[in-house]
């Protein structure tokens, strides 16, 4: 078989005001470099799609720079003697078709669940890790916990409502998510209740659903869904930040009730999943042993789209329409 000598890979072409525009990126084709000693020619099959590329493409990757994520692919050459033609491997990868990379530069062959070949990107990938970190780390979440998680039928969001019910045991777990469907899919991973936020009584229902007020809250949203939170938290409360959606496509964050942060001395750190590098692998490892004891569902918990590589911009897009459920994966065709 002759081996590729071009790839296609998306750059950022015109950084976005607001939500991204047809002109924001552009494909390009490349030339590919030989495979040299210690590297491998791969195949991208799955892509992660992750908001934080929202923000990057504003704050940090220059105009022609390329978009990596975290991905697999399969191996079609290699001179590494760690890999052989056939594994699935996974790394970050620009958004494009085929890569030479340094074997080095790869996490490891994919941990595979069954039927699920993509589960090291989705139930056990970064967006799991860090609904780990957040609820066990940051907010410490414990069994009389009333506990809220924004953004609750999301990647991050799904994965928290499970550790903090069924891992930690907390006593009262509600979901903050958009739409009827989806706070029945939240209930059904084991939530006690969630809100759909575009309603227009959101505010009485969230009130509603925690009686006895809040302990902590797994933030993923800010702006109105945060601003509604605030007055419902308990003296000392703590709220984990871990990030801000309602903001990434240029809103502004327009707060009424941060004066509660003072009156109710509400304890608000934000973190980040880089904090936590070499804790990923032992803690991937304790979420599979989660999926196995049946505490967490590796079912249904991901949203793969399938798609030409041409395609791969408007399929992460489909994350701010709310369109996607769980973990958002684009698998190459
Ligand atoms: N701190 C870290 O290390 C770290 C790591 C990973 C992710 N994060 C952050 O964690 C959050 C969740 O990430 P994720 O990967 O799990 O994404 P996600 O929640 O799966 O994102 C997609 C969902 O976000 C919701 N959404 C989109 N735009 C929104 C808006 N304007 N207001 C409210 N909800 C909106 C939609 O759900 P609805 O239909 O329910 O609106 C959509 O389906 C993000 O803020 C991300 O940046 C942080």
């Amino acid at each position: 078989m002759s081996l590729p000598t071009e790839h296609k890979v998306w750059v950022l072409a015109n950084p976005p005001a607001a939500y991204v525009q047809p002109d924001t990126f552009a494909l390009e084709t490349r030339a590919l470099p030989p495979v040299a000693d210690d590297q491998v020619l791969v195949k991208i099959k799955y892509l992660s799609n992750d908001p934080i590329v929202r923000t990057l493409i504003s704050a940090a990757i220059p105009r022609g720079g390329t978009i990596a994520t975290s991905g697999l692919a399969e191996v079609v050459a290699s001179k590494s003697a760690a890999y052989a033609p056939g594994d699935l491997v996974s790394g970050r990868f620009d958004w494009g078709d085929y890569a030479v990379v340094p074997a080095t530069a790869l996490t490891g062959k994919a941990i595979e669940l069954p039927g699920k070949p993509y589960a090291s990107l989705s139930v056990l990938g970064l967006g799991s890790l860090t609904a780990y970190f957040g609820v066990f780390d940051q907010l410490k979440v414990a069994a009389d916990d009333v506990v809220v998680v924004s953004s609750a039928a999301g990647s991050v969001g799904s994965a928290a409502i499970q550790f903090a019910k069924h891992v930690a045991g907390a006593k009262r777990v509600v979901g903050i998510a958009g739409g009827a469907d989806k706070c029945a899919w939240v209930k059904s991973l084991g939530a006690d209740d969630c809100i759909d936020y575009k309603s227009p009584d959101f505010r009485e229902r969230l009130a509603a659903a925690v009686p006895d007020k809040i302990d902590k809250v797994f933030e993923n949203v800010g702006g109105e869904v945060l601003d509604t939170i605030l007055p419902l938290m308990k003296p000392h409360g703590q709220i984990a930040v871990c990030g801000l959606l309602s903001s990434y496509n240029g809103q502004q964050q327009v707060f009424n009730n941060l004066l509660q942060v003072i009156s109710l001395r509400i304890d608000v750190r934000g973190f980040t999943v880089m904090d936590f590098v070499p804790r990923w692998a032992e803690t991937a490892q304790k979420v599979a042993q989660f999926v196995k004891d049946g505490k967490v569902s590796a079912t249904d918990t991901e949203t793969v789209v399938t798609a030409t590589v041409d395609e791969i911009p408007q399929t992460w897009a489909l994350l701010f329409t709310g369109k996607s459920r769980g973990k958002l994966l684009t698998q190459l065709e």
